[in-house]
């Protein structure tokens, strides 16, 4: 296949764009920063996508503005890179007749993952009171009765809450990929990635995954710093492994209709591993593959964090074919030496 990646310099574009090479696909990087093999290039700008979307069969759409974000300040960036870039995209590829995407959406658009009350079965918590957090009640009670819950893994048909500017964004452009595959015939597959890790994850910012902020840490000699209690629970996926997911997912978009692929649709999938660690495992198993510092549990909180979110690979199993092969231990001996973006 020709395939389009935006993003192809970044972290996931750029190990998507090594798996794509790897089967044997032609390959177009488009990003805002060039590189070998990548053409420099904004999506936003549908003049900048005409010559790199010419003759493609799928374009592959990782480029977009990531993380939780410095603070308000950044909505219009977000906004902007996200949602406008997303929709000048789509606009260019009806134009050129591309008619399969690929897009990388994240589980931030679930907000809280699943969970169970003993009394009201599946609950919805919503986002945490400050005067909670402050207090170091850290885990949310269900909203009909207070009482404890128990964390389950979300499945892809659960009601998107998201909350913040990034989650927002991501939801947005699930929905505008929905609604040009309706008008267009096109087929969309949105990856939900849950916590990406592996070489070359942007290093230490405001921006950046929390793998990514304690192995910087622990590269300047510096202890993790593990917020709440460190018993929120994550998925923490390979980058290799989410490459792979996105040639699976070109393969399902490039395939015959099936009942997994209508044309005219937009189908979501959690990319995750399937096995949930903390974020204090995660911080001590990084520790102990540099041999420390040992992470200290700070307490602290950030608004916009959920509690626990972790994610049913089911879907992705059966019609992608998809699973995760790069255990938590391997991954995090791996990153604990890797190269940093
Ligand atoms: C992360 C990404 C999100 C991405 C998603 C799926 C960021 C900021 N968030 O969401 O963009 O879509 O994975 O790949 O990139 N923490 C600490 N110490 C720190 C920093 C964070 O303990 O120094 C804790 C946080 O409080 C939180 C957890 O680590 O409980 C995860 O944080 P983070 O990786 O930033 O965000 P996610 O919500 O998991």
């Amino acid at each position: 296949m020709r395939v389009l990646i935006t993003g192809a310099a970044g972290f996931i574009g750029g190990h998507a764009a090594d798996a794509f090479r790897r089967a044997g696909h032609e390959v177009t990087g488009l990003d805002l920063r060039a590189a070998p093999g990548v053409t420099a290039g904004d999506v936003r700008d549908g003049r900048a996508l005409d010559g790199p979307l010419r003759g493609m069969d799928l374009v592959v759409h990782q480029a977009a503005k990531v993380g939780l974000g410095a603070d308000v300040a950044d909505l219009p960036d977000y906004a902007s890179v996200n949602v406008y870039g997303t929709a000048v995209l789509l606009a260019a590829m009806a134009r050129h007749g591309v008619g399969r995407l690929v897009l990388a959406s994240s589980m931030v658009v679930y907000g809280e993952g699943a969970y169970d009350c003993a009394e009201h079965g599946r609950v919805r918590p919503g986002p945490r009171a400050v005067r909670d957090l402050e207090r170091g009640r850290f885990e949310p009670r269900c909203p009909r009765c207070g009482a404890a819950l128990d964390p389950a893994a979300i499945g892809e048909d659960a009601p998107p809450d998201p909350r913040n500017a990034y989650a927002t964004t991501k939801l947005a452009q699930e929905h505008l990929a929905a609604g040009w595959a309706r008008e267009t015939g096109g087929t969309a597959v949105a990856l939900r990635y849950h916590n990406v890790y592996g070489p070359r994850m942007p290093r230490d910012t405001p921006y950046a995954g929390v793998a990514a902020i304690f192995r910087s840490a622990l590269e300047r000699g510096a202890a993790p710093r593990v917020f709440e209690d460190g018993r929120q629970r994550r998925d923490f996926v390979h980058v290799r492994d989410v490459a792979e997911a996105n040639l699976a997912a070109a393969d399902l978009a490039a395939g015959p209709a099936s009942s997994a692929r209508e044309p005219g649709r937009l189908v979501a999938y959690n990319v995750a591993s399937g096995v949930p660690h903390t974020v204090g495992e995660m911080a001590a198993a990084l520790a102990s593959e540099r041999g420390g510092p040992d992470p200290v549990v700070t307490g602290g909180y950030r608004l916009g964090d959920v509690r626990h979110i972790t994610a049913s690979p089911e879907r992705a199993r059966e019609e992608l074919g998809f699973r995760a092969s790069i255990g938590f231990a391997e991954g995090m001996r791996e990153f604990s030496t890797a190269p940093l973006g």
